[in-house]
C-alpha cells in the first residue's frame, strides 16, 4: 500500500480554505509571468513604504539587542502604550493588563475566536464580511451565521436582523468599522442601536475589529466598547499593518475583560510565544511618534477615493453606496451577470473576474469570497496610474457585456 499523507490530514485542516484573494493572486503572477500587462487591484495592503520613525526604532531596537523571546503576552512598555492609546483616542478604559499583543491582528483574531468558541458555538458575522473571520470560527470548532445586507443599505444590515439571528448558541458578533469589503462605517446611532441588542444577551460579545480606524474620510470613529455598559462585553481588535503601512511587520493585538485577555495570553503562548521583540519596540515609536505620514496616507486614500467613486458612479448598471473608509471600493454588478459574451454566458462573479482577468488584464476580487456574490471588491491601495488604467479596463469590459 502506498502511503498518502492526505489521508492523515485532521478535519480542520481539510475545511480550511486559501481563498479567493490568494488564488486571484495567483493567476495574475502566472500571466504576469507570459508576459501579459495585467493591472491588478486585488490586495488590500498598502502601497505605502513605513514612516522612517518607525524604521528607525527597529533599527535601534536591533542594535540595544532587543532580539530575544518577548513575554507572552507583550512587552509592558507597548501594553501600557497600546491602553493610553485605546484610552485617549477610543474612549475605552482599558489597562495594560488588559491588552494582548500577537503576531498580526489576524492572530489577534484567533486567539480571541479560540478562547470563546468551541464545538456547538455560534458567531455572526455581518455579510459581506473580511473571509478570515470564517476561517477563524471553523478552525475553532464553531459555526458562522451570515446576517445579510445590500449596496442599498449602505452594507449595514438592520439591526432586527441581527437580532432573528441571535440563539442560544450565539456567543460573538463580528463588527468591523470601518468595514472591509465595503468600506462601511457604523454611526454612533447604529452602533447603540446594537448595543440595544447586546445588553438583551448575558451571553454575548461583539468582537470589534478597528483595523481601519485611521483610513477614515467621512463620519466619526466610534469604537463599540467606548458606548455605556459595552467595555465589558467587547473585545476590541487593532493592529499596525493598515494605517501604520506595517503589513509585513506582522503586529496587532486585542483588548479585552481580564479572564478573556488571560485566555488570549495562553492561546499567543500554545501558538507562537509572545510576538516579535524589535517589532514592538517599533510599534511604541509608531504610537507615540508623530503621526504626519499616517494622515499624508490617508489623504491619498481619500483622493483615490473620490477617483474611483467618480468612475463607478458613471458606469451605468453599477451600485455604489458611499464609500467612508477603508482602500476598498465593493460595486454591486448583478446588472451584468447572466450576460452573454462569444460563446459562453457569465453567470457569477467569479466568472465575471476571470473574463475581467483573462480578457482585459484587470484583476479584482469576487464577492463570493466575502459571502456577497453579487459585487466585486476593487482596492485603491494603489498608484493614481494604476487606478485609472483598471477604471479605463472595466469601464470597456463592462460595456461589452452591457451591450
Ligand atoms: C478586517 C481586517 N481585519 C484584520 C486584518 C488583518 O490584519 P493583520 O495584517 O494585522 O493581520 C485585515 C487584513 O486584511 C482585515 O482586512
Amino acid at each position: 500500500m502506498t502511503f498518502d499523507a492526505t489521508l492523515l490530514l485532521s478535519p480542520r485542516a481539510s475545511s480550511a480554505d486559501e481563498g479567493a484573494i490568494i488564488r486571484m493572486s495567483q493567476k495574475t503572477r502566472d500571466l504576469r509571468a507570459k508576459g501579459h500587462d495585467i493591472v491588478a487591484l486585488t490586495i488590500g495592503e498598502p502601497d505605502f513604504a513605513t514612516p522612517e520613525n518607525i524604521r528607525n526604532a527597529a533599527k535601534q531596537a536591533l542594535d540595544e539587542g532587543f532580539t530575544h523571546y518577548a513575554p507572552v503576552a507583550g512587552i509592558p512598555e507597548l501594553r501600557e502604550a497600546i491602553a493610553e492609546k485605546l484610552q485617549a483616542e477610543n474612549g475605552l478604559d482599558y489597562q495594560a493588563a488588559n491588552v494582548v499583543l500577537a503576531n498580526g491582528t489576524k492572530q489577534a483574531i484567533n486567539n480571541a475566536v479560540l478562547s470563546l468558541i468551541g464545538p456547538g458555538d455560534e458567531a455572526i458575522v455581518l455579510a459581506p464580511y473580511w473571509v478570515s473571520y470564517e476561517g477563524s470560527v471553523k478552525l475553532a470548532g464553531g459555526k458562522c451565521v451570515a446576517v445579510h445586507s445590500s449596496v442599498a443599505e449602505n452594507y449595514k444590515p438592520p439591526i432586527e436582523r441581527i437580532a432573528a439571528a441571535i440563539t442560544p448558541a450565539t456567543k460573538l458578533i463580528f463588527l468591523n468599522s470601518p468595514a472591509n469589503p465595503s468600506g462601511a462605517v457604523w454611526s454612533r446611532a447604529e452602533l447603540e442601536a446594537l448595543a440595544v441588542e447586546v445588553r438583551k444577551h448575558p451571553r454575548l460579545m461583539v468582537l470589534s475589529d478597528e483595523i481601519y480606524e485611521y483610513i477614515l474620510f467621512d463620519g466619526e470613529m466610534v469604537s463599540f466598547g467606548s458606548l455605556p455598559g459595552m467595555l465589558e462585553r467587547t473585545i476590541t481588535l487593532n493592529g499596525f499593518s493598515k494605517g501604520f503601512a506595517m503589513t509585513g511587520w506582522r503586529l496587532g493585538y486585542a483588548a479585552g475583560p481580564l479572564p478573556v485577555a488571560q485566555a488570549m495570553g495562553r492561546m499567543q503562548s500554545i501558538i507562537s510565544a509572545g510576538a516579535n521583540m524589535f517589532v514592538q519596540k517599533a510599534a511604541v515609536a509608531a504610537l507615540k511618534g508623530p503621526r504626519g505620514e499616517v494622515e499624508r496616507m490617508r489623504a491619498t486614500y481619500q483622493r483615490r477615493r473620490d477617483m474611483v467613486l467618480a468612475s463607478l458612479r458613471a458606469i451605468k448598471g453599477v451600485a455604489i453606496g458611499p464609500i467612508p473608509g477603508t482602500f476598498y471600493a465593493f460595486p454591486d454588478v448583478s446588472a451584468f451577470l447572466g450576460k452573454r459574451v462569444g460563446n459562453h454566458v457569465i453567470d457569477t462573479t467569479d466568472q465575471l473576474c476571470d473574463w475581467l482577468l483573462e480578457v482585459h488584464g484587470l484583476t479584482l476580487v469576487p464577492g463570493t469570497a466575502f459571502a456577497a456574490p453579487g459585487s466585486i471588491r476593487l482596492s485603491f491601495a494603489a498608484s493614481e496610474a494604476d487606478i485609472e488604467k483598471a477604471m479605463a479596463r472595466l469601464r470597456a469590459a463592462l460595456a461589452q457585456l452591457a451591450g
